[in-house]
């Protein structure tokens, strides 16, 4: 069978470039002859599959198309694949009767030379345009001879964005006619463990496709395919047009029991951080809507639409004004206006009186916007501990007051001056997107069209919605100074719940042990850091099962966002420096086979060496390592507190309390035994205002005998009266109450949050470390034991390793032996049991008789116990202790 293309086949594929002067003849069904079944102008397209590897993320799509041409003559076969405007396309072949043209990246300019010169030769050429509000659209088609075969196959990559909790990936399904094998298959593999999955298809519900979707997951990995017969795309049954039309939508999440995750990979490494359970920072929010007359009718009336539901979502701590601008500035109030139910009120009422008049002044009324934030700050009239966001809406360019771009982003520059990000709406098509873009990239916000449709005012809402909820300001991830290379963005203005940070880079030294990452931010009530210690040995060893992910998908993820960063930094840059951010961006997408806005790919024939002369290929491209080779983030445990100081006391295990007395270079130690439930006071200190409550928990069986019955303390409360402080710690999770305000924490947790006068640092399934300014440290040290153990169950011991600062009134079964005391212990004896003596004490005028034991010292770890001898004392501490035990019972841990 003779090849359809003869001499050289020349596919350039551009993205952006308009098609103009290409011949084509769009594929139309002839519905008068009677063809076979999936055939339409005697092409017949028997086989599409949509091949997803996701992998931490970061997705890798195959399509591939084969058609058949049945006519009597040549044909022209078009492939239309429309990507996410997110991704690159990584590669395309088309494969003609078994001769595969592969396609090579080139820079633009080059690619550009061999498209005028196929086109100008009446060739056929690829091309990638933008398509719709979140796609752009790859087309190319070729003539295709009679009985020939042809396929294509495109490759696409981008990294999923977490938006409002999920991941979500689009696949638009247009088959145009029926087709005999169609095929979506999703792999998707997460380190962290899958916590959702759905799939939906825009044209049928879930319902009646039936068999044709299956969904699936469990741990590490999750599944979707959606495979229809024949049948089962027809539009209806006697049909022979497809229903398949629309998007097919994948959406998941993974587990957030840890709040950050490291994956290391042949050297290069991927950071991802979305803590969860942190409270909301109160924001300052001002809307700069443009009620130019451009406006009018329905953009008006959706922007009032959406403002009315924002101020739904506002929060009372939040503060906001409105800015109106035309060709004047009008201020709804002189300064921000708390949230509060009635000043809510009155800002519906001002929303809903918002009419359209005059020019554009974009200038005076962004410039009006930051100078009522920059002194609602300086003023105090907002919180400390609150952000400012600035949110522009325009619909068309600036045309009055300074109307030159540059000018505007300057001013609007200098006058944020880095201090909160400007978040810029695009209403419609009649404006200069790129200027809103470049200005909101430039002061830490982003840009947003708005498309002119029904549901602008949902858009505009979903937009609001994403940023409604900052949950740290100022983030910054650090890692060892010497130990990384070639980082991508590492500090955020704001981390807002339901999104995630995604900081990549390369290991100067692969070899490396172990690093450290830190995830420094500033939380609703306090300062946080949330450390992360990746031991690669361990790692390593963890993901060696999964040999079907491609191996360098870091080094990739890596590049995808360090190109986009350069290509986003290059949109502000002038001279020099946006040549250099060129030639970086431009390097790595040849060497990562990347299609950006430099580079194209260009298809030509393998042994069609004379289009190929001309062209600089860069050999050799990205190394593709067999061996998938994956890691796991694994904590190492840190000790992160100083050695206990003498004197020490402590209460662990079934409670055993051990109160060490350096004068006497000796020990005390008594049990306190009451049942399951029983909440006793461990430290009260009036002058501090400091108490510490234990709960008691029982064994698993839960034994009525008190003789044998094993107890331990599983609830833990700190409170702090001066400052308004709750800690709630259990075998679970750590809560920390500010107010009303709560921090929430697990024990997967690895964080360190600080506030005036207070230093909480939890360290991984291990210990959690409590410092009151200096001079007040406790430990809290998490037992945990066999899931399945027949009796035992997870408790805490509590270690005080500093008390000085405590008063001398300090009380409780610790508390009052924080102030010096004497016993003298004389006529040691042999006891009941030959290897444990007993003895007579005298301790507060009271004359006991003790017997020497031993109890474990866990204040290093739960697994590195130390034996400290100490002088038991019977019946619940009678003697020792002021009163009784039952004196120290209180209602409830708070
Ligand atoms: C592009 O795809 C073809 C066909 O699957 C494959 O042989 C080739 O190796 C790919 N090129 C790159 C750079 O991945
Ligand atoms: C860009 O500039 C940096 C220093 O500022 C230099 O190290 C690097 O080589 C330059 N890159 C290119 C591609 O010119």
């Amino acid at each position: 069978m003779a090849p359809a293309l003869r001499s050289s086949l020349v596919l350039v594929l551009l993205s952006g470039l308009v098609a103009s002067g290409i011949p084509r003849s769009p594929l139309r069904p002839l519905g008068k002859r009677s063809v076979p079944e999936g055939v339409v102008d005697g092409i017949e397209v028997y086989s599409t599959k949509i091949n997803c590897q996701v992998t931490s993320r970061f997705a890798h799509n195959v399509v591939t198309t084969r058609a058949v041409n049945r006519a009597d003559t040549a044909k022209e076969v078009s492939f239309d694949v429309e990507l996410p405007k997110t991704a690159f396309i990584t590669n395309f072949t088309l494969t003609i009767d078994g001769v595969t043209y592969p396609g090579n990246i080139k820079e633009k300019e080059v690619a550009k030379k061999q498209y005028e010169k196929a086109v100008s030769q009446g060739k056929t050429a690829g091309l990638v345009k933008a398509s719709g509000r979140k796609l752009e659209k790859f087309t190319v088609s070729v003539n295709v001879a009679a009985g020939s075969k042809v396929t294509f196959e495109l490759t696409y990559e981008e990294l999923l964005k977490r938006h409002k909790g999920k991941y979500e990936m689009y696949i638009k399904v247009q088959p145009k006619q029926l087709v005999k094998h169609f095929e979506i298959n999703t792999d998707i593999f997460e380190p962290q463990g899958i916590s959702m999955l759905d799939a939906e298809a825009s044209f049928i519900t879930n319902d009646l496709l039936g068999s044709a979707l299956t969904k699936s997951f469990s741990g590490k990995k999750g599944h979707v395919s959606f495979k229809p017969s024949l049948d089962q795309q027809r539009s209806c049954p006697t049909c022979t047009d497809s229903l398949l039309n629309g998007d097919f939508t994948i959406t998941y999440d993974v587990n957030r029991e840890s709040p950050a995750n490291v994956q290391v990979v042949n050297g290069y490494f991927v950071h991802f951080f979305a803590p969860q359970g942190l409270p909301v920072v109160p924001k300052n929010v001002v809307f700069v809507i443009d009620v130019s007359g451009s406006m009018f009718g329905r953009k008006i009336e959706q922007t009032k639409d959406a403002l009315l539901k924002i101020l739904e979502d506002m929060k009372e701590d939040d503060s906001l004004n409105f800015i109106l601008f035309s060709g004047d500035v009008t201020t709804w109030k002189d300064n921000l206006i708390q949230a509060t139910p009635e000043n809510l009120q009155e800002a519906r009422t001002f929303v809903k009186s918002i009419r359209d008049q005059g020019m554009t002044n974009i200038n005076d009324g962004l410039l009006t916007g930051i100078s009522m934030l920059n002194k609602a700050r300086e003023e105090h009239q907002v919180p400390e501990r609150s952000t400012s966001i600035i949110i522009m809406l325009t619909d068309g360019d600036a045309n009055t007051g300074e109307s030159r771009p540059e000018k505007i982003q300057e001013n609007v520059r200098n006058a944020i001056g880095g201090k909160f990000p400007l978040y810029n709406l695009g209403f419609g098509h009649n404006l200069n997107y790129n200027f809103l873009e470049k200005m909101a990239l430039e002061n830490h916000g982003l840009a947003r069209r708005i498309y002119e449709d029904s549901d602008a005012n949902l858009q505009l809402q979903g937009f609001y919605e994403e940023v409604a909820n900052p949950l740290l300001t100022d983030v910054e991830v650090e890692y060892p100074e010497n130990a990384i290379l070639d980082l991508t963005q590492n500090n955020y203005q704001h981390f807002y719940d339901g999104s995630e940070i995604v900081v990549a880079g390369r290991l100067l030294d692969e070899d490396m042990a172990s690093f450290k990452a830190d995830v420094k931010g500033h939380g609703a009530i306090n300062d946080l850091t949330f450390t992360e210690e990746v031991n690669m040995k361990e790692m390593e060893k963890a993901l060696q099962e999964q040999e079907y992910i491609f191996g360098d998908y870091i080094e990739r993820l890596w590049a995808y966002l360090t190109i986009k960063q350069l290509l986003e930094k290059r949109k502000n840059a002038h001279g020099d420096k946006k040549e250099n951010l060129t030639a970086q961006a431009l390097d790595l997408s040849l060497k990562y086979h990347f299609v950006t806005p430099l580079t194209s790919m260009v298809v030509t024939k393998p042994e069609d060496s004379e289009d190929q002369t001309s062209i600089a290929d860069k050999p050799g491209e990205v190394p593709l390592d067999a061996e998938a080779r994956s890691v796991i983030p694994s904590m190492a445990y840190q000790t992160s507190y100083q050695p206990p100081q003498k004197p020490y006391y402590y209460v662990d295990g079934d409670p055993h309390f051990i109160i060490q007395v350096p004068e006497k270079d000796d020990a005390l130690c008594f049990n306190i035994d009451e049942a399951p439930g029983t909440v006793l006071r461990l430290i009260q200190d009036p002058v501090t205002g400091l108490t510490i409550n234990g709960q008691i928990i029982g064994d698993k069986r839960d034994s009525p005998d008190s003789k044998s019955r094993k107890t331990y303390f599983g609830k833990l409360g700190i409170i702090s009266t001066p400052m308004h402080l709750l800690i709630e710690v259990t075998t679970e999770e750590i809560n920390l109450w500010s107010g009303a305000v709560r921090d929430a924490f697990t024990w997967l947790d690895t964080v360190t949050v600080t506030q005036e006068g207070l230093k909480v640092t939890i360290n991984k399934k291990k210990n959690m470390v409590v410092s009151f300014g200096d001079g007040v440290t406790f430990v809290v040290i998490l037992h945990q034991v066999w899931k399945k153990h027949p009796d035992q169950q997870d408790f805490l011991g509590f270690y005080v390793v500093d008390s000085h600062r405590m008063s001398a009134q300090t009380h409780g079964l610790l508390g009052q032996f924080f102030h010096y005391f004497d016993f003298k212990v004389s006529d040691i004896r042999p006891g009941s049991d030959p290897t444990k003596p007993d003895a007579t004490m005298v301790v507060k005028n009271h004359r006991l008789t003790v017997t020497r034991g031993s109890q474990k010292d866990y204040g290093k770890g739960a697994s590195l116990g130390t034996k400290v001898a100490c002088w038991f004392i019977h019946n619940n501490a009678e003697g020792l202790i002021d009163g009784v035990h039952t004196d120290y019972i209180v209602p409830s841990l708070f």
